[in-house]
């Protein structure tokens, strides 16, 4: 196995440290925050010196397990996936999704959640989906040294409520909506918000709304950062992507690739060759 080592951060970004929840808080309007998604060390390593935030998003359960929705990712899984990211992860802000489920119950079971992510991964900081209705959840968790990043616009957890995963804030009744969610959880104490699935003109209402940090993921260039599901933008979760997702390669195909080369070396046995192999050496 190859390890890669971390490449120094580049002249334009340079970071001796850990990036901290204040830190990204206090990015608003300047340059745009680089996130991606990461679920495991190998990833980790790769991403980290290019990202300001890494998430373990709970989007694993469809990149990673194959799942229809994010729903059956449970909470050790999800401290699993974290642990590994946050122990490898050296420069970035680690972000680990609270699961379904695990949190929506009261602010109470959502601080002993929270509270066991934080010990058990080394993560920074969890995020949550919902608006005005956890605004309660967020304030309880902030108070209590938990930094929250909140979540709204398209929130996958809530996929058979919303009927899919379609665009939000299409009307105005949905559009106000947004908003009004990102401002609640603002208010209560999020140092940023991610912004998923809307409109362009609702995701830039939103952002101009709230004093923290918007990470958009199909939402609006105008957002303070971006966030892609990083399996999308390699070209590794299969032909079909959402609109929003830019390809920055193709790695799918070189996996392929690679795959059928060793099947056929090992089918001619010309796989393993004679420098792969361990033989005594002569006296
Ligand atoms: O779970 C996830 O990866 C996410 C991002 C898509 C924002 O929530």
């Amino acid at each position: 196995m190859s390890t890669v080592p971390n490449r120094p951060p580049s002249a334009e970004t340079p970071r001796r440290r850990r990036l901290t929840p204040p830190d990204i808080a206090a990015r608003k309007g300047a340059t745009p925050l680089v996130c991606l998604t990461a679920y495991s060390a190998p990833m980790a390593r790769l991403l980290d010196p290019h990202a300001d935030m890494l998430l373990v998003g709970d989007s694993m359960g469809m990149v990673v397990y194959g799942l229809p929705s994010t729903l059956a990712v449970g909470l050790d899984t999800i401290i699993h996936h974290g642990r590994a990211v946050a122990t490898a992860a050296e420069f970035a802000c680690v972000i680990v999704d609270l699961p379904f489920g695990s949190y929506q119950e009261s602010p109470q079971q959502a601080f002993r959640t929270a509270a066991r992510v934080l010990a058990e991964t080394g993560a920074a900081a969890v995020k949550l989906e919902g608006g005005q209705e956890m605004a309660e959840t967020v304030a309880f968790l902030s108070a209590r040294g938990v930094p929250v990043v909140g979540h709204v616009g398209l929130t996958p957890q809530a996929v058979n409520a919303l009927g899919g995963f379609r665009a939000r804030g299409r009307d105005s009744a949905e559009a106000e909506k947004v908003v009004a969610d990102a401002r609640a959880v603002a208010e209560a104490g999020a140092f940023c918000i991610v912004v998923e699935g809307t409109l362009e003109s609702v995701a830039q209402a939103a952002t101009a709304a709230v004093p923290v940090p918007t990470i958009g993921i199909g939402a609006a260039a105008e957002c303070d950062g971006q966030v892609l599901v990083t399996e999308d933008m390699l070209g590794l979760s299969g032909p079909r992507v959402p609109r929003f997702v830019k390809r920055y390669a193709d790695l799918g195909t070189q996996v392929e690739e690679a795959a059928a080369r060793f099947a056929e070396e090992v089918r001619t046995r010309r796989f393993p060759g004679p420098e792969q192999l361990y033989r005594a050496t002569r006296k």
